[in-house]
């Protein structure tokens, strides 16, 4: 059957800032190869309930600064069923949208390639604040992410020190460390607790300790959610250190907002790639950001990439420490 040029756009899991910048860059970019665009609400979900609303240039306008996405997200437990995605590509195949453009991670991108092994065209990019994409040097999002959570540590910094205490502040993250890490970096944070690494906590306390006299008495611990609440540690941190212990989950903040000119950039080129890779028919792909370069990676080769710790940054960041 020769193809429609009609794409559907969407954006699906955790919502990330920088997603607006990236569906604009996608329409705008997809109506530049002559593609008719189609937007897909509420992510998969939407797919399934023929949620659609076709778009045109004047609708992406004024959106780049946004947070959140304006084709709204969600997850959904039935899409990734045979049935489901059986029933999403009948859709797709009724409504004449022969090919996707997709935003998220790497749940989102599993079910993309799942709806291409099913005849749909699929490119993917990214989006997610996790920055739990071993492909891509970055995500859709992280970096305002972490640009919130520092804003906020030196708020909480500033109490923390005039109380001489320590605060544990929870931040995203529950496979991936990286908010916890590159927000611990940028904060002078004293210590990180992150899935990537064993955590001994009474060696963390003793080097805390170490690190106090009595000018320097206030501390921040990094925690990211994959290692549980901050409410799991602060009696024993109390405990061992012998300091009045506080915490605090910085929660949802985290992906909100207006995304950093860094996420701005990164999402825009990579909804534009997204839309050439597919008017080039190099799909079955996601848009990658590699030593600032942007390419387009087989979807299967990306998942199967693993996420690579920035050992450099954790080991530098605890020498900073003390
Ligand atoms: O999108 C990733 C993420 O922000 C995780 O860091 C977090 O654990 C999760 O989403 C929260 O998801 P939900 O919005 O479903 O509570």
């Amino acid at each position: 059957m020769p193809k429609t040029k009609k794409v559907g756009i969407l954006t699906s899991g955790g919502d990330a800032p920088g997603m607006n910048a990236a569906i604009r860059a996608s329409v705008r970019g997809a109506i530049h190869f002559g593609y008719d665009v189609i937007g897909i609400n509420r992510g998969y979900a939407g797919l399934l309930d023929e949620d659609f609303t076709p778009m045109n240039s004047l609708m992406v306008k004024d959106i780049m600064g946004k947070g959140g996405t304006i084709l709204k997200t969600s997850r959904s437990d039935y899409f990734p069923t045979e049935a489901g995605l059986n029933k999403a590509t009948d859709i797709l195949n009724t409504f004449g949208i022969d090919s996707l453009i997709v935003i998220g991670g790497d749940g989102s991108l599993t079910g993309a390639l799942e709806l291409h092994r099913r005849g749909i065209d699929i490119v993917g990019m990214p989006g997610t604040i996790d920055n739990d994409f071993g492909a891509s040097d970055y995500t859709i999002g992280f970096d305002t992410a972490v640009t919130t959570a520092i804003d906020a540590i030196m708020k909480i910094r500033d109490t923390t020190f005039s109380h001489n205490r320590i605060n544990i502040v929870q931040v995203m993250g529950r496979t991936c460390g990286d908010i916890a890490l590159y927000t611990g970096f940028s904060c002078g944070a004293d210590a990180i607790i992150i899935p990537e690494k064993e955590n001994n906590l009474e060696e963390m306390c003793e080097t805390i300790l170490r690190g106090r006299d009595k000018h320097a008495l206030a501390s921040i611990i990094v925690l990211a959610e994959g290692c549980g609440s901050y409410r799991d540690y602060l009696q024993e941190v109390q405990e061992l250190t012998g300091v009045t212990t506080k915490g605090t989950n910085l929660g949802y903040i985290q992906r909100g907002g207006s995304p950093t000119h860094f996420d701005r950039n990164l999402a825009s080129y990579m909804g534009f790639k997204a839309a050439e890779a597919l008017h080039k028919g190099n799909t079955k792909t996601v848009i990658v950001q590699r030593n600032g370069k942007y390419l387009a990676v087989p979807i299967e080769e990306a998942l199967a990439t693993k996420k690579e710790f920035n050992q450099e940054m954790f080991d530098t960041m605890n020498i900073l420490a003390r």
